[in-house]
C-alpha cells in the first residue's frame, strides 16, 4: 500500500477498466447483484459486495466485526514514518480512537454550525458565477467555474489556509484518489502518489507549526492544539486529519454537483425549471442524486474475525470493497431503482455511508450543492449540457464524476 493509499481501493475490477465502463458501471452492478452478490476477485485479491442489505450489514458492524483500517489486512506492510498519514485518520481508525479523533472536529461540522455558513457560501457562489459569466458567451464549464472552486474555498476557509493555492490542492487530491487503471504505469503511479502525499504533508506541517506558535480562530488551530477528550493529536494524526478534510471536503462535493446536473439534464421533465429551494424539491432531488449517481461509489472494509455473509466465508484479514453505488440501485430496497425519481421518498440511500463512519461532511456537502444548484437555476435559464460535451470520467476507482461539464444557457 502506498503512503497515500486510502484503504487499498485503487485498482479497478476488470469489468470497469476503460473510460466508458466507469462512466456507466450500473449494468455491471445489476449483473453482480443478481449473479454474484458477494464474490471474491482473485486479480485484486478482494471481496466485492453489491446488495443493499449486505453492504448495510457490514457498515453497521464497523465497531464489532469489521474494520476500516488497512492495518488489519493480512500481509499489510507499515509505511515509513513520513508516509501513510491517512492511516491515522478517523476514516481508517477503529473505536475507540475513531470516536476520539472524530470528536476533535465534529463541532465544526454539526448541522447548526454549517447552517451559519450559508450566507458566505451564497456570496462565494454568486462571485464565482459572475466571474465565469464575464467570458462565458452562453457556455461555461461548471467544474472549472464552480463545482471545483466552491468546495475547496469553503474547506480552506474553515481550516484557515489560503485558497490561492487551490490548483495545488486539486493536483494533490486528484493524484491521491486516482485509480490504477490499465493506462497507468504502476511504478510511476506509486511514486506520484507518494510525492503528492509528501508535498501535502510538508504544506500542513508548516501550517500546524504556525498555529502551535500563534493560535488563530480556525479548524487548523483546533487540530494543532487540541487537548480535549482525545488528548493532543500525535504529529501523524494531526497531519492526516488536515489531509483527510481537504481531500474529502472537495472532490466529492464537486462531483455531487456535476452528477446532479447530469441527472437533471437527462430527466424527461424540465427539472432545471421546476426544482426549487423554497419548497424542498431541490433538496429531495439532491438526495436522489446521492442514491442514483453518488460521487462515492465504493469503500473498503476488513473482517476482524472470520465471518459468514450471504453464505460466503470471509476470513479475518481479507479485503472487502463495499459497492455503495450498487447497493443504491438495489431493487430489493428501492422500487424502480434504475430510474431517477426526483421526489423519491423514502430514500434511505448509502451515498454518505452508514454507521460510525457516516460522512462527517454530509451537512456541508448538502448545503454547498443546494446553494450552487439554486444559484444556477435562479440566475440562468434554458440550461443544458453542451451537445458536443465529451464526458470523461474521473480516473478514480471510487469517486464517480466527470472531469469537465460544459453547460449552455441563457441569462
Ligand atoms: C466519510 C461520502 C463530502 C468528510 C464519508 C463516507 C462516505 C462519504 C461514503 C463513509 C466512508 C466509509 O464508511 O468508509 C461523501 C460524499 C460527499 C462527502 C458523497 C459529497 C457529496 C464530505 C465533506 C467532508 C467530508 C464536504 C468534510 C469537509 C468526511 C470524513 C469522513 C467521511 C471526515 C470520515 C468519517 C468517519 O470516519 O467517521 N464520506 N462525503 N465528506 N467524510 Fe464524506
Amino acid at each position: 500500500m502506498s503512503g497515500a493509499d486510502i484503504g487499498g481501493l485503487q485498482t479497478f475490477p476488470d469489468a470497469l477498466q476503460g473510460r466508458d465502463a466507469w462512466l456507466d458501471p450500473f449494468d455491471w452492478y445489476a449483473e453482480m447483484r443478481e449473479n454474484a452478490p458477494i464474490r471474491y476477485d482473485p486479480t485484486r485479491q478482494t471481496w466485492d459486495v453489491f446488495r443493499y442489505e449486505d453492504v448495510k450489514t457490514i457498515l453497521a458492524n464497523d465497531d464489532e466485526q469489521f474494520s476500516t483500517s488497512p492495518r488489519n489486512i493480512a500481509g499489510f506492510q507499515e509505511p515509513p514514518e513520513d508516509e501513510g498519514f491517512l492511516l491515522e485518520t478517523m476514516l481508517l481508525q477503529d473505536p475507540p480512537r475513531h470516536g476520539e479523533l472524530r470528536s476533535v472536529v465534529e463541532g465544526a461540522f454539526e448541522p447548526r454550525s454549517i447552517r451559519e455558513l450559508e450566507p458566505r457560501i451564497r456570496t462565494l457562489t454568486a462571485e464565482l458565477i459572475d466571474e465565469a459569466l464575464v467570458d462565458a458567451n452562453g457556455e461555461l464549464d461548471v467544474v472549472d467555474a464552480l463545482a471545483y472552486p466552491l468546495p475547496v474555498i469553503v474547506i480552506a476557509e474553515l481550516l484557515g489556509i489560503p485558497h490561492d493555492d487551490r490548483d495545488q490542492f486539486k493536483r494533490w487530491s486528484d493524484t491521491i484518489v486516482r485509480g490504477a487503471d490499465e493506462d497507468v504505469d504502476p511504478e510511476a503511479f506509486v511514486q506520484e502518489q507518494q510525492q503528492a502525499g509528501q508535498e501535502m504533508a510538508a504544506y500542513f506541517l508548516d501550517q500546524i507549526e504556525r498555529r502551535r506558535q500563534q493560535p488563530q480562530d480556525d479548524l487548523l488551530t483546533t487540530i494543532a492544539t487540541e487537548e480535549g477528550e482525545s488528548g493532543q493529536l500525535s504529529h501523524r494524526e494531526a497531519l492526516g486529519m488536515c489531509m483527510l478534510l481537504l481531500i474529502a471536503g472537495n472532490i466529492t462535493t464537486t462531483h455531487l454537483i456535476t452528477n446532479a446536473i447530469r441527472c437533471f439534464d437527462e430527466h424527461d421533465d424540465d427539472l432545471f425549471a421546476t426544482l426549487s429551494d423554497e419548497d424542498g424539491s431541490l433538496s429531495a432531488a439532491i438526495e436522489e442524486v446521492l442514491r442514483y449517481r453518488g460521487s462515492v461509489q465504493a469503500m473498503t472494509r476488513v473482517p476482524r474475525e472470520d465471518v459468514e455473509l450471504g453464505g460466503k466465508q470471509l476470513e479475518a484479514g481479507d479485503g472487502i470493497v463495499v459497492w455503495l453505488g450498487a447497493a443504491n440501485r438495489d431493487e430489493r430496497q428501492f422500487p424502480d431503482a434504475d430510474t431517477f425519481v426526483p421526489d423519491r421518498s423514502p430514500n434511505q440511500h448509502l451515498g454518505f455511508g452508514h454507521g460510525i463512519h457516516y460522512c462527517l461532511g454530509a451537512p456541508l456537502a448538502r448545503l454547498e450543492t443546494r446553494v450552487v444548484l439554486d444559484e444556477l437555476l435562479t440566475r440562468l435559464s434554458d440550461i443544458t449540457i453542451a451537445p458536443d460535451a465529451d464526458l470523461t470520467p474521473v480516473r478514480s476507482s471510487f469517486i464517480y464524476g466527470v472531469e469537465s461539464l460544459p453547460l449552455r444557457f441563457e441569462r
